[in-house]
């Protein structure tokens, strides 16, 4: 042990006021032991009433039933095996053999799903279920299969297993709906790629915490694993390498799929004009020459905006995509568009000085961008672009969600978009690559997304937010402890009300939820000193 953390164990000795408990970074006390409520839900339900009234579960003949006047689904049929496996692995873990006992023992679940199956999750989505385990049934409902889902997740969360191993689950009343319809996060497979295995474990955890939006900033400067099968170049030569670190078609669909059961949406991000070198790679004529004085320097700024060959391969490239990700909604990016390039060069001024915008290069942004969102439009897409695309007064459709990222005054942002009628989506506060040793979980919880200036009307138009978790330093080795517990918090503040805001309360419950998550196989780092029981509590 070296010295560092000899200071640090004293430290939180001392700061300690009583056994158990500690003073965390905001001064109130919390529990920092083992799992101390298990059976507790996250993010929490809109509505739950709990009774000390336990009854058991027996593993061996518990079965996902449907009620006689409930729609049946593929997708259910997929879901019931993956909650029975969890319940067969904590049933697994005791060796006794319990058997029912009075006044009720849980053999099914009756789900009634009320409306037809759907295939695809949507920002329309509804995902409001009620839950009761009651004196005589347990009984699921919802009116659409996104309901269900989230309620088959709560249900596995309400379960708990006793130290002698018997699974119990609370007399439980529970009605649920999420505060916001767009509750994402964003991972990044340009700046390191991700293997499919590492991305399928982080769906299963959003899955976990009622994420319902994969943000896929699938390329960007640094490589192209995206492998196009009508410009095959891009991943071929654009990738780190074109033979192992590439989204290959097959690929692509087996995330949506994993996605799709797990109603979650995938939302792939081609963010230009900036931010595309590794697109040049593979398409030549496509980014921007730079100059040092009337010699070309060898290297490229952003995409060349004043040749239609852009645009012929931004529509044949857009409409490929439009083919192969089903959601409504592809993210345009539009941030951080370096201007040195453009101004360096000939042909661009000169394109200017006939348009009669000399110097204004945002104004020349403005042309691209203008451009790009038309095609994506006409070929069906609907976009989120970030923020900079309103900020440059970039004219949009009516159903374009903007996306707030830059970290000075959001609010003030919020209220701008929101005026102008845009909707949008909270970023700013959540980048989750920014980290800090202690309970950084605490801040992300309590930001208020809804405190803007703005009238009713506009607070609808705020549709949720997004933890972003941008991958400069971050590869398959410590993508999942460094999201997980972290972006739970932000998973409860977009689904949970807004008065659930108490970070006492809500410690023991992330403490658990962490816990859980690590006995269902996702490497969640710890929240504080403590530990996990791993043979009981949550299952
Ligand atoms: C569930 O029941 C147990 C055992 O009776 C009790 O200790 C616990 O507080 C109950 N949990 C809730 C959320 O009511
Ligand atoms: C060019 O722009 C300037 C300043 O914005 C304006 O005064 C002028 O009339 C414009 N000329 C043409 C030909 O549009
Ligand atoms: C974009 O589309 C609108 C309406 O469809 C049209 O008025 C405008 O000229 C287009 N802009 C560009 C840059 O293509
Ligand atoms: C919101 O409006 C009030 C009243 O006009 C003002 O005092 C406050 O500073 C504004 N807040 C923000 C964040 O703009």
């Amino acid at each position: 042990m070296d010295k560092f953390i000899v200071l640090l164990l004293v430290g939180y000795v001392t700061a300690n006021t009583q056994p158990g408990l500690r003073q965390n970074r905001l001064g109130t006390e919390v529990p920092s032991l083992g799992d101390t409520s298990p059976g507790s839900v996250w993010p929490q339900p809109q509505s739950q009433t709990s009774t000390s009234q336990t009854y058991p579960v027996l593993a061996e003949k518990f079965a996902f039933t449907y009620t006689s006047s409930s729609f049946r689904c593929s997708l259910l049929d997929e879901a019931f095996k993956r909650y029975q496996m969890l319940i067969m692995n904590a049933a697994a873990r005791s060796k006794l053999h319990f058997r029912p006992r009075a006044p009720y023992t849980i053999t099914t679940l009756d789900i009634n799903l009320m409306a037809k199956c759907e295939d695809y999750p949507s920002l329309d989505m509804n995902e409001a279920y009620s839950l009761d385990v009651g004196e005589s049934s347990t009984q699921l409902q919802a009116e659409s299969v996104w309901g269900i889902l989230r309620g088959l997740e709560t249900f596995s969360q309400l379960l708990w297993q006793t130290e002698t191993g018997e699974i119990l689950a609370n007399k439980t009343n529970i009605i649920d709906h999420p505060r916001y319809s767009h509750r994402g996060i964003l991972l990044d497979t340009s700046r390191h790629y991700l293997p499919l295995s590492v991305i399928f474990d982080n769906l299963e955890a959003m899955a976990y915490n009622k994420i319902n939006v994969f943000h896929w900033h699938i390329v960007d400067d640094q490589s192209f694993p995206y492998v196009s099968e009508i410009y095959p170049d891009l991943s071929r030569k654009g990738a780190y390498t074109s033979l192992s670190h590439i989204y290959t078609p097959d690929d692509v669909a087996a995330v949506i799929e994993f996605a799709r059961l797990r109603g979650i949406r995938v939302v792939p991000e081609f963010d230009t004009p900036g931010h595309s070198q590794s697109w040049g790679k593979g398409q030549p004529g496509l980014l921007t020459p730079c100059y040092s004085g009337d010699k070309p320097t060898g290297s490229y700024g952003p995409i060349n905006p004043i040749v239609d060959s852009t645009y012929t391969f931004i529509q044949t490239l857009f409409t490929e995509l439009r083919n192969v990700f089903p959601d409504k909604y592809i993210h345009l990016g539009g941030d951080e568009v370096s201007f040195a390039c453009w101004q360096s060069n000939p042909d661009i001024n000169n394109y200017m000085k006939n348009l009669n915008i000399t110097g204004k290069y945002n104004e020349l942004e403005q042309i691209y961008v203008q451009k790009v969102l038309n095609i994506s439009g006409q070929i069906g897409f609907s976009y989120i672009v970030w923020q900079e695309v309103v900020d440059n007064q970039v004219q949009l459709k009516d159903d374009t969600v903007v996306e707030v990222w830059i970290n000075n005054h959001p609010d003030e942002e919020l209220a701008k978009v929101t005026k102008l009628g845009y909707r949008a989506l909270l970023a700013a506060p959540w980048y989750l690559d920014y980290i800090s040793t202690g309970e950084d979980w605490m801040k992300y919880y309590l930001e208020e997304p809804s405190n803007f200036n703005g009238t009713d009307a506009q607070k609808k138009l705020l549709i949720g937010g997004e933890a972003c978790l941008w991958g400069e330093y971050v590869d398959g080795s410590n993508v999942t402890p460094r999201l997980w517990p972290r972006a739970s918090a932000v998973a409860e503040r977009l689904w949970s009300s807004k008065d659930v805001n108490d970070v006492t309360k809500a410690t023991p419950r992330l403490h658990q939820h962490r816990c859980r998550m690590v006995k269902r196989g996702i490497s969640a780092q710890p929240l504080h000193p403590g530990y996990c029981v791993h043979d009981w509590g949550n299952i």
